[in-house]
């Protein structure tokens, strides 16, 4: 597992200069660079083990999942390479369709329960070349819904019309639905917050995932002079790199 390393200047608590979606460059270029260059890490990293499946996710809410999720895929679509697409697995807390200003209805759930085929819940985005399928409406029984066989032909389906596929999922620990997928995702980057996550729970995490799984670690946020928090804890990572294995 390596460190993909997105971090900002700002607060630890992510106060105010929250960065905007799809309006980086203009507002925050600080953050659109590290953007850029978590990007080009992780795509060369698909690209060298053939992925097209990535999952963003992290140990506990409110990691930054969702806005790294929109915010790399819309980055990747943007270099016009890849045909992309965003879909938003968190059914239980759905926010794509929101901070996209798209229609929260007719998504993800819509499908698996059978109401709505594959081609209603393809939308646009304002990103050329970023297509996005969001959360829809609340359903029982998420997890359940992930492991069947609809989401399994879905996936497949989408993969013979994308090149990558973004997946914004749930935090790891507090529900199963991350785990639940993972079968049939080919990598995860794990969001590290600093001063928000316990590092029991992080590792938690990883173990739950399992560390081939786990492309890489972004961290997020920034680290406070005295605090050291991941590298006391996680410098191992640095010297390991497992989940660097081809696809035969
Ligand atoms: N690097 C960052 N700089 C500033 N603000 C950030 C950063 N990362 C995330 N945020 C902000 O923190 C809040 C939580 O982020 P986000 O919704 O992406 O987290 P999440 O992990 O998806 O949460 P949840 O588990 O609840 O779905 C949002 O307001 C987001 O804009
Ligand atoms: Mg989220």
């Amino acid at each position: 597992m390596k460190i993909l390393s997105l971090s900002t200047r700002q607060d630890t608590e992510f106060p105010s200069r929250r960065p905007s979606i799809l309006n980086l460059k203009s507002i925050d270029p600080h953050y659109y660079e590290l953007l850029k260059g978590l990007r080009a890490k992780v795509e060369y990293k698909m690209d060298i083990l053939n992925f097209r499946v990535l999952a963003v996710s992290s140990a506990i809410a409110g990691e930054g999942k969702t806005l790294t999720a929109i915010n790399l895929a819309a980055n990747m679509a943007s270099t016009g390479r890849k045909r992309v697409l965003l879909m938003d697995v968190d059914l239980r807390k759905s926010s794509v369709a929101r901070e996209l200003g798209l229609a929260p209805d007719c998504g993800l759930s819509d499908f698996l329960l059978g109401s709505v085929p594959m081609e209603k819940i393809l939308r646009n985005s304002v990103v050329p070349g970023l297509s996005v399928i969001v959360g829809g409406k609340m359903i029982s029984s998420p997890a359940d819904m992930l492991a069947g066989e609809r989401f399994l032909s879905l996936l497949q389906d989408l993969k013979a019309q994308f090149d990558l596929l973004v997946l914004d999922t749930p935090p790891i620990l507090p529900v199963p639905d991350a785990v639940t997928i993972s079968e049939q995702v080919d990598a995860f980057i794990l969001l590290f917050r600093f001063s928000h996550t316990p590092h029991q729970l992080f590792r938690q995490a990883i173990e739950d995932i399992g560390e081939r799984k786990i492309l890489g670690v972004v961290l997020n946020g920034e680290e406070k002079k005295n605090e050291n928090y991941y590298h006391k804890y996680y410098g191992k990572y640095y010297q390991v790199a497992p989940s660097e294995r081809k696809r035969s």
